[in-house]
């Protein structure tokens, strides 16, 4: 009888209060975060907002940041427009599932390629007088356009509407007349800066975080946050050539926070934002044997042999931001709250030492120079007012430099001293 009674008792008080959490959070949803975040949560210009997505977050995490904002990033601090309980309503909804994530497999990215029409041949010359090894490609965040600027006059040669929030860094083909754009909601151009066209694209994913090129140019690969996949196209013409399900080897998924080019070792470079692991994904026809002590899992197309199978690398810790040095023979990482930054080797494929880096290091920007037969890497920190210089020899922070505020970014060139 008791039991009943406080069973009643609980759907009488929980049941309509979570309801009408849920309808109230989606009202404020659709009001202050689907501009960002999409209508319904897949991600625009910010990720994508569902519970296969926030695993790694806890829920108090999330209303902090709904809170404050997060640091160096678009994601603005609502303390000022939201009460408590609004925030709360807001973390209830982005852990609430879908009732349907569409699905973006193999057939589905068949399904939105569009392959060069038979008037794209490949020769031909540039459409304008501008010396084309020289252009500036502009990223127009804000409204969703390029512009390709002329790198002599700084004069604008033409400017295009592209695709939803592209990501800011395009990547181009080794002899500099393609470039290729990776948009927010997953679409994969390929760009032609001698005709001014776009020659191909594809929907690789529906969230989607950025792509790289091989260094021999025949590849691209993209990091996907929805679904949890790395998907490699043809460069030639964006045709799908395989799919790459991101999990551990106990089936738990992640998303991909990123990946690289590491042309020396002529493979990719994932970084995983859900799991302990980085994944290397080789490229070349006749990939180097690793031994027999990572786990290899055959993903890539059947009679490819040891080609783009994924070679995992386990870290004692998460990877969210990294900086590779100049040969890819290290990769050295952080992740968001750790005290410590780890040194990752990738040629015996394990971490290889600690170093004291705290108060949010932004290695991702970070530079390498040579100083009296040493190699030295320089990081900003986001929360502190000051550089760290590291020896990259024994990875022991050698300096420190005080600054006015916190650093975002670092640049440098072989002729300066600074
Ligand atoms: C101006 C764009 C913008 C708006 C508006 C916005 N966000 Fe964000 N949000 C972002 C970006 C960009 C990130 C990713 C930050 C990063 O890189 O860590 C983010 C991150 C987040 C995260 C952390 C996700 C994770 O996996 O760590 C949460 C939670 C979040 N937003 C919730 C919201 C909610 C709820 C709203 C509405 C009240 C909202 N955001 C409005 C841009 C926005």
């Amino acid at each position: 009888m008791r039991g009943w009674f406080v069973f009643l008792l609980a759907l009488l008080c929980t049941g309509p209060v979570a309801k009408g959490e849920t309808a109230s959070g989606q009202l404020l949803y659709a009001q202050h975060c689907a501009g960002c975040h999409g209508t319904d949560r897949l991600g625009g210009t910010g990720p994508a907002l569902l519970p296969q997505n926030l695993k790694r977050l806890k829920p108090e995490k999330a209303a902090r940041i709904i809170h404050s904002g997060a640091a160096a990033t678009q994601m603005p601090a609502f303390d000022q427009t939201l009460s408590d309980s609004d925030i709360a309503s807001l973390v209830a909804l982005i852990y609430t599932p879908l009732d349907r994530v569409p699905e973006w497999e193999m057939e589905q990215i068949i399904g939105s390629h569009v392959a060069p029409g038979p008037e794209s041949d490949i020769g031909g010359r540039p459409v304008y007088s501008a010396d084309p090894l020289n252009l500036f490609v502009v990223v127009e965040s804000g409204d969703h356009h390029a512009t390709i600027l002329d790198g002599d006059t700084f004069e604008p040669i033409h400017r295009f509407k592209t695709r939803f929030a592209l990501h800011g860094g395009p990547k181009f083909s080794n002899d500099g007349r393609y470039v290729y754009f990776a948009s927010r909601d997953g679409w994969v151009t390929k760009y032609d800066l001698y005709k001014l066209q776009v020659l191909a694209e594809v929907r690789a994913g529906i969230n989607t975080r950025n792509l790289a090129v091989s260094g021999d140019g025949r590849y691209v690969m993209v990091a996907n946050y929805l679904p949890h996949t790395l998907v490699l196209l043809d460069a030639a013409d964006l045709r799908p050539i395989s799919v790459i399900q991101v999990s551990d080897l106990r089936g738990n998924t992640s998303r991909v926070s990123a990946v690289y080019d590491a042309s020396p070792r002529q493979s990719f470079i994932a970084a995983l934002k859900d799991l302990k692991e980085v994944w290397e994904i080789p490229y070349s026809d006749d990939p180097p044997y690793y031994g027999p002590v990572h786990d290899y899992r055959v993903e890539g197309p059947i009679g490819e042999a040891a080609k783009f199978q994924v070679r995992r690398i386990r870290l004692d810790d998460y990877l969210d931001d990294f900086f590779f040095d100049l040969r890819y023979d290290n990769l050295i990482g952080a992740a968001r709250n750790a005290k410590n930054g780890q040194v990752v080797n990738l040629i015996v494929g394990r971490k290889i030492a600690d170093i004291d880096l705290s108060s949010m290091p932004h290695l991702g920007s970070g530079i390498t120079w040579r100083r009296n037969g040493v190699t030295l890497m320089a990081t900003p920190h986001l929360h502190e007012s000051a550089i760290s210089i590291i020896d990259t020899g024994s990875w022991k922070k050698v300096a420190r430099i005080e600054t006015l505020g916190p650093g975002f970014f670092m640049r440098s060139h072989a002729n300066s001293r600074h």
